[in-house]
């Protein structure tokens, strides 16, 4: 799909990038079977057509995470059939409807435990959980001290079946990786215990992207890898990788005028042009995703050049010192995040200037940045 005519911004997202980065985590995973995750709109990407097009990789995907339930919801609404985790469980009023739709629930108390119970030998119809483990993140999940007891529960609920036990890495992308291997350590004493009791569960993961490049051993029954997908590294060191990014953002000059040196530009006055100049005012704004903190920070590029933000970034709009760019015109589009031939300014580059991580960035692409596969 390409932008139409009506479009001030655009994601262009490369499903043939997104395919090779799934195989780059295959092949860091062993193929060990992979959960994908797709939450918050596929880390922005587009939940539904990023879901719709990996579930068309039955072999290399078992199933789909999303945060919440109604994230669940909506990939079933588009017809989406695969197995759907919701990691972050369910509220009680959302049982009868996330048994019906066949979600599986990460449960990780005794409460909603009985209440998946009744509501399923009400519906006729036995459920899936995985349980959750805090083994560090301080998050979601039981105490191991308390999972003894839990699974005492779940052998006297019929109706449910533990399919998974997982817990989540605090901190698997630094390079010391010794609260990681504490945290993996602390999960495979409980299943060494499982194992010695005969309670046989099916899946029992851990590593996210972090997990899969540096901690092998924490692969487990199966990965859930979300940030690899979209194209980037999980680690802190910048240490290169055969990862493609899959989105590129690009948004339309509205306007282009030459300005006298001493001219000012945007609310509050934070730059002032030292030079006559050429600005281009881009729509592209906050509201969109692209931080507030990139006033007088950010660059995009235009015509192959980078060109910084002048200003600060306003609600729709922002304002490009394009003077040392080629010549432009009203209409034509720069690149916000991605590259045009060697010069680059992907979604990595745009949050170390804008001092946050890649997630919030890719997160953060607004309602209004219209996507296109291609
Ligand atoms: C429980 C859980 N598993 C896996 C992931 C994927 O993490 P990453 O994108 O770093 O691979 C996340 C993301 O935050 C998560 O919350």
């Amino acid at each position: 799909m390409s932008p139409s005519k009506h479009t001030s911004s655009f994601a262009e997202i490369s499903l043939s990038a997104l395919k090779e980065n799934l195989r780059q985590v295959q092949i860091q995973a062993k193929n060990t079977p992979i959960l994908a995750i797709v939450k918050a709109n596929a880390y922005g990407h587009g939940a539904v057509p990023i879901t719709q097009f990996l579930s068309q990789q039955k072999d290399k995907i078992k199933m789909f995470g999303v945060a919440f339930f109604e994230e669940g919801l909506a990939l079933r609404s588009a017809g989406i059939r695969d197995p759907i985790l919701i990691l972050t469980g369910c509220m009680p009023e959302q049982i009868p409807d996330m048994i019906a739709e066949e979600l599986t629930p990460v449960v990780f108390d005794v409460q909603t435990l009985e209440a998946i119970n009744t509501a399923a030998i009400k519906q006729e119809k036995p459920v899936k959980i995985h349980l959750k483990i805090d083994t560090g993140m301080g998050r979601l999940g039981i105490r191991p001290e308390a999972v003894r007891a839990f699974m005492l529960k779940v052998l006297s609920c019929p109706s449910v079946t533990l399919e998974g036990i997982l817990s989540h890495f605090a901190e698997a992308d630094l390079k010391d990786l010794s609260f990681a291997q504490k945290q993996l350590s602390k999960l495979q004493t409980i299943l060494e215990d499982f194992a010695d009791k005969g309670l046989n569960v099916p899946y029992c993961h851990l590593a996210n992207s972090a997990g899969i490049s540096q901690l092998k051993s924490a692969q487990l029954d199966c990965v859930r890898p979300g940030i690899m997908l979209y194209g980037y590294s999980p680690l802190q060191e910048a240490i290169p990788h055969k990862l493609i990014p899959i989105m590129q953002v690009k948004a339309r000059i509205i306007t282009l005028k030459t300005v006298p040196k001493g001219t000012p530009i945007s609310y509050g006055r934070t730059f002032v042009t030292k030079r006559k100049s050429r600005i281009a005012t881009v729509a592209i704004g906050y509201a969109d995703g692209y931080p507030l903190s990139l006033s007088n920070r950010g660059m995009m590029i235009a015509k192959g050049k980078l060109v910084p933000v002048t200003g600060r970034v306003c609600m729709d709009m922002c304002m490009l010192d394009v003077s040392d760019a080629p010549p432009l015109t009203i209409g034509d589009y720069v690149t916000v995040i991605g590259s045009e031939g060697s010069t680059s300014m992907w979604a990595q580059q745009v949050a170390s200037l804008a001092k946050t991580h890649v997630y919030e960035i890719l997160c953060g692409i607004g309602s209004r940045v219209k996507r296109c596969y291609v």
